[in-house]
């Protein structure tokens, strides 16, 4: 009976270990994020969305070589992404329609962030841990914000691609918790103003502030013409590392702390207390990390990615308080959502 008892005990433990992939496949797939880029840039979903094409055909609609195409093609169709048959004829598949830049669930901007601006920053890790300069600045030439402001090609594949994962993102966020119990929300750092509108439609009587850098400034507003919503926002460009506009009963702040360092994000929290008074609630945005060994992967991944990307780190519920007490802030709720680097900070200032 004991025995038996064992042998169910240690059946459960197994299913109950996390499965990771073995280090040989990590090292070995590395790969993988620049053919899905390739396949992204060239617009291969794109190009076969009207039926399978013979892989000369193909790399000529591309306008790129045959052989290392149907390499790069053979690769990923190892893996689920687009089919390809005996005689070389490929087609798109359930995976490859995710690289359409209209499909729901698209990962084409996201596909091409990675590919071009994070995959030659990632190469910049061991010097970044070596010399505290992040890899994208060493790969970039200099730290993210003012490269997209120098390099508005870049930014614009880099705000797609946030406003893309947003758009995703949104319902989790209106779904966990009940904003149109207020009346004014500013949305700090807003991008093109995804969250900022989902918000506003869960009451008639919300009004919006829109805040962010000046040079997001024009495609944010494109963004509410085009939903009639211009008249329920105003649009204010500046930084936050300066200050945050005053008069609201709350105020959001969406995957924006885990961009910057500790010194930083705690200077941004001081600012975001000095625009509240006493009653406003303050929404954090973001994954909470878990920081127990061997759980949590796929956070633990963001956490390097925003390291190297922006020098801003992914924390757990310990950190944030570390953050948040010198600046006179305590959290009161975490509502958790289904997306795995998301859940809503409830923070109200110490009384
Ligand atoms: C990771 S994005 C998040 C955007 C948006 N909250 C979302 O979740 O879709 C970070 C945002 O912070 C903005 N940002 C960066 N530095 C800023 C600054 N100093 N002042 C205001 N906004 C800034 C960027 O322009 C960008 O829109």
């Amino acid at each position: 009976m004991n025995r038996l008892r064992r042998w169910i005990a240690a059946l459960i433990g197994y299913h109950r270990q996390p499965v990771y992939p073995s280090i040989y496949w990590m090292v070995g797939s590395a790969w993988l994020c620049q053919a899905v880029y390739v396949a992204a840039k060239l617009d291969v979903a794109e190009k076969l969305r009207h039926g399978p094409m013979a892989i000369a055909a193909l790399a000529a609609a591309c306008g790129v070589r045959e052989v290392p195409l149907l390499q790069v093609l053979r690769a990923l169709a190892g893996f689920g992404i687009f089919t390809i048959d005996q005689a070389d004829r490929v087609s798109l598949n359930n995976e490859g329609r995710r690289l359409l830049a209209d499909d729901r669930y698209s990962v084409r901007p996201w596909a091409l962030l990675s590919g071009e601006q994070l995959w030659p920053a990632a190469g910049q890790m061991l010097e970044q841990l070596r010399t505290g300069r992040t890899g994208f600045d060493v790969a970039h030439g200099a730290p993210v914000w003012q490269h997209y402001a120098s390099c508005p090609a870049d930014g614009d594949v880099f705000d797609t691609f946030m406003s893309a994962a947003t758009d995703l993102h949104v319902a989790a966020v209106t779904a966990a918790y009940p904003f149109d119990r207020h009346r004014r929300v500013v949305d700090i750092g807003a991008g093109r103003g995804s969250l900022l509108r989902a918000m506003l439609r869960t009451g008639p009587d919300l009004r919006g502030t829109w805040y962010d850098r000046a040079e997001v400034l024009p495609s944010a507003r494109d963004q509410f013409a085009v939903a009639g919503m211009e008249s329920r926002c105003e649009f204010v460009a500046g930084s936050f590392l300066d200050s945050v506009p005053a008069g609201a009963d709350l105020y959001t702040i969406k995957h924006v702390l885990h961009d910057w360092p500790d010194e930083a994000a705690e200077h941004i929290l001081r600012n975001i207390v000095a625009a509240m008074d006493g009653a406003s609630t303050l929404l954090i945005i973001e994954a909470l990390l878990d920081e127990r060994s061997g759980v949590d992967g796929l956070v633990k991944l963001r956490d390097i990615e925003q390291m190297f990307w922006t020098g801003g780190r992914v924390r757990s519920r310990r950190e944030f308080n570390r953050l948040l007490e010198p600046a006179g802030l305590v959290i009161e709720e975490v509502l958790p959502t289904p997306i795995v680097d998301m859940s809503v900070i409830r923070v109200r200032r110490r009384r």
